[in-house]
């Protein structure tokens, strides 16, 4: 008799919406084909791009006879660790000054919000608190919710964000939920280059956020994923998280290093911790070592020393720099691009939100029948909410995408996406 599995009541989970668009569009064998759903940076021939900053510090690290495989601290590089602080919070940061700041060298930008979201039901609010409500933005990279309740966290719930009718922040939400939210709450923040929606609030906006949060007694855990994208400048981008360590938080900010340095594969990031003084800083830190020492051990040193490596050398930093306002300056023409062509096409609706929002992606307004009508009958694939990556986008599919989101639009009646079929 053939023994039944020990795992036959294991039921099977979903795929995750983007790799399955991947798999989808490589299935797919029509030459018109587009992918406008993947999470990356592409070149104007659809290509993924090695930064050339990032292939010339390769190199050096291979010649480096010095550098060896031993283990890495558990809690990381400390020159990568300290560097990526640095370019979260500004050179001459008071928290630096002030010695008040620790990183934690993690597995991507994920790393740093799970290790982060362990750190704080552990010690936050009380002990093992998973009643502290986390709130997250709606909508949001959708990881964020798994993220947290993986943590243990049972309470997690969404502020309003996106304002659907006019395409922009809904910033009377957002500080009516600020206002009503329980003391103590985690707020997950979006930096800059909010995904899904590349809609950022302003500075005077940011500066209403921090009054409110600081007056509620809120904790501003910041995701920096997109850090160089949203603006191709890497300090305006980090004005934020800036302005929140200048009003006196104690924080976090999960950096990644995937997007700006191209280093997706390399699971490269860092949780940059913010505190009152140095005291609480290393305390912070020694609870942070328990909880890698059980997670990753120990992080891997490829990727962190091409940004240490890159960070800590002035041509190298500016070459960076540089290769940074590259991917975005295509970004930016790419948005003007596809807004003058749905324009000159007459496409119903108003397409100025293209070139409004900012980052990698582009919050459509396609509704889930006109995505899948391009996916369908199109051969262009992108997320159910309506969001492209416009680095999907290149001068050889521009007119090819345009005409066939005109051919959605009138065809199937436009509506603004509600987001409940949101998967990003
Ligand atoms: C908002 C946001 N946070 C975090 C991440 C995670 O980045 P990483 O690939 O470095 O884990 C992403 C990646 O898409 C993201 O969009």
């Amino acid at each position: 008799m053939a023994a039944s599995s020990i795992f036959s009541t294991v039921p099977q989970a979903p795929p995750v919406a983007v790799f399955k668009l991947t798999a989808d569009f490589r299935a797919d064998t029509d030459p018109r084909k587009v992918n406008l759903g993947v999470g990356a940076y592409r070149t104007d021939d659809s290509q993924p791009w090695v930064l050339p900053v990032v292939k010339k510090v390769e190199q050096k690290i291979a010649n480096d006879h010095s550098l060896n495989h031993e283990y890495l601290p558990i809690l990381g590089l400390p020159e990568f660790r300290s560097s990526s602080s640095r370019i979260a919070l500004g050179e001459d940061s008071p928290a630096f000054k002030e010695d008040r700041v620790g990183g934690v060298q993690s597995l991507g930008g994920t790393g740093a919000l799970r290790i982060g979201a362990e750190f704080l039901r552990r010690w936050y609010n009380g002990n093992n608190n998973t009643a502290t409500p986390i709130y997250i933005s709606a909508p949001s990279w959708e990881n964020h919710n798994a993220v947290f309740l993986d943590a243990g966290f049972k309470d997690i719930r969404s502020y309003r964000y996106w304002d659907a009718a006019k395409r922009g922040l809904d910033l009377k939400g957002l500080l009516e939920d600020l206002e009503n939210a329980p003391e103590h709450s985690i707020f997950v923040l979006h930096a800059c280059a909010h995904n899904p929606t590349g809609t950022d609030p302003n500075q005077d906006e940011w500066k209403q956020i921090a009054e409110v949060m600081k007056k509620r007694f809120l904790f501003p855990f910041f995701d920096s994923a997109y850090q160089g994208f949203a603006s191709g400048n890497l300090d305006k981008d980090a004005w934020a998280v800036r302005y929140f360590v200048s009003q006196g938080f104690e924080l976090f900010c999960a950096q990644s290093f995937s997007k700006n340095f191209g280093l997706y594969n390399e699971r490269v990031g860092n949780l940059t911790v913010v505190g009152k003084d140095s005291d609480n800083v290393s305390r912070v830190l020694s609870q942070m070592e328990k909880i890698v020492r059980t997670t990753w051990s120990n992080p891997p040193s490829q990727g962190a020393r091409i940004v240490a490596t890159t960070l800590t050398t002035p041509e190298l930093f500016d070459e960076w720099r540089d290769n940074v306002k590259t991917m975005a300056d295509r970004v930016l023409l790419m948005r003007a691009e596809l807004k003058s062509r749905l324009e000159a096409l007459n496409t119903p609706g108003t397409w100025k939100h293209i070139v409004e929002q900012i980052g990698m992606f582009s919050f459509t307004g396609l509704n889930p029948k006109q995505v899948e009508y391009l996916i369908k009958e199109k051969h262009i694939y992108l997320m159910a909410s309506g969001r492209i990556n416009m680095c999907g986008l290149t001068t050889k599919n521009l007119d090819y995408v345009a005409q066939s989101i005109y051919e959605a639009v009138t065809k199937i009646q436009r509506i603004y996406s509600p987001f409940e079929h949101a998967n990003l």
